[in-house]
């Protein structure tokens, strides 16, 4: 496992101060800058587009981890690229499943030739095994560990099965690099289970921007690295 990266998702920041609210997150520690796009459809929320993401882009230093929940995700791939994404993820079920490998491998390639990282992303009723044929091909595997659409809702742990199974298979076929990222209720309570469970992005939305000074949400998903690693050594 990679060094464990705290991404705080701006859907729950004060979006009358964004450009401050970026400044905030990178000044207390965030690494990578979780970026919520939804379309009303795939779930059922509205959050912003592409110009609000090169908007952000303009202020942000860290990189940005765009989290696409939109049907035909590619068709807005290039915009999200010229936007300043750094990290582009969509949903397996967007596209299909491993019965439509061709077509997901071609979105992957598609994401890949804008010069960006690719992330896959499952929801919670998707199972682990969907998501195994691609793992060669993406940089990213997100585990949703609530259902996409909404903030501060409670971590499913079902989900965190998921994590460990995809840690597993990762670690089986070398893969040390693939980045395994968690997303949706993540807390002081559940940060520890999810990096144990083989979690190296840990995003956290209303549980850094419900805190008066986001060091020290963030400061916690460090130090919940920093033991899971310490115990992992110890047996
Ligand atoms: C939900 C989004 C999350 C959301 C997480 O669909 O993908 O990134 O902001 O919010 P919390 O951390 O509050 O569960
Ligand atoms: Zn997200």
């Amino acid at each position: 496992m990679t060094t464990v990266l705290a991404a705080p998702s701006l859907l729950s920041c004060d979006f009358a101060k964004l450009g401050e609210e970026v400044r905030a997150c990178e000044a207390a520690g965030a690494d990578w800058l979780h970026l919520d796009v939804m379309d009303g459809h795939f779930v059922p929320n509205l959050s912003f587009g592409v110009p609000v993401v090169e908007a952000i882009g303009r202020v942000a230093t860290k990189p940005l981890d765009v989290h696409l929940m939109i049907q035909q995700p590619t068709r807005y791939a290039e915009a999200f690229a010229k936007a300043g994404a750094t990290v582009l993820s969509f949903h397996l079920e967007t596209i299909g499943t491993t019965d439509d490998a061709a077509t997901v491998e071609a979105a992957i390639e598609d994401i890949r030739n804008l010069g960006l990282q690719v992330g896959l992303a499952i929801s919670p009723d998707t199972p682990a095994e969907a998501l195994v044929p691609y793992l060669e091909r993406i940089d990213l595997a997100l585990v949703m560990t609530v259902h996409p659409g909404f903030g501060g809702q409670a971590l499913l742990p079902h989900c965190l099965e998921k994590v460990r199974a995809l840690r597993r298979e990762a670690n089986g076929r070398g893969l040390d690099g693939l980045r395994i990222e968690v997303d949706g209720g993540i807390n002081a309570t559940t940060v520890g289970d999810a990096i144990a469970a083989g979690a190296d992005v840990i995003v956290a939305g209303s549980y850094v921007f419900r805190a008066s000074d986001y060091a020290v949400p963030i400061g916690k998903i460090r130090s919940a690295a920093a033991n899971t690693v310490k115990t992992a050594r110890r047996s």
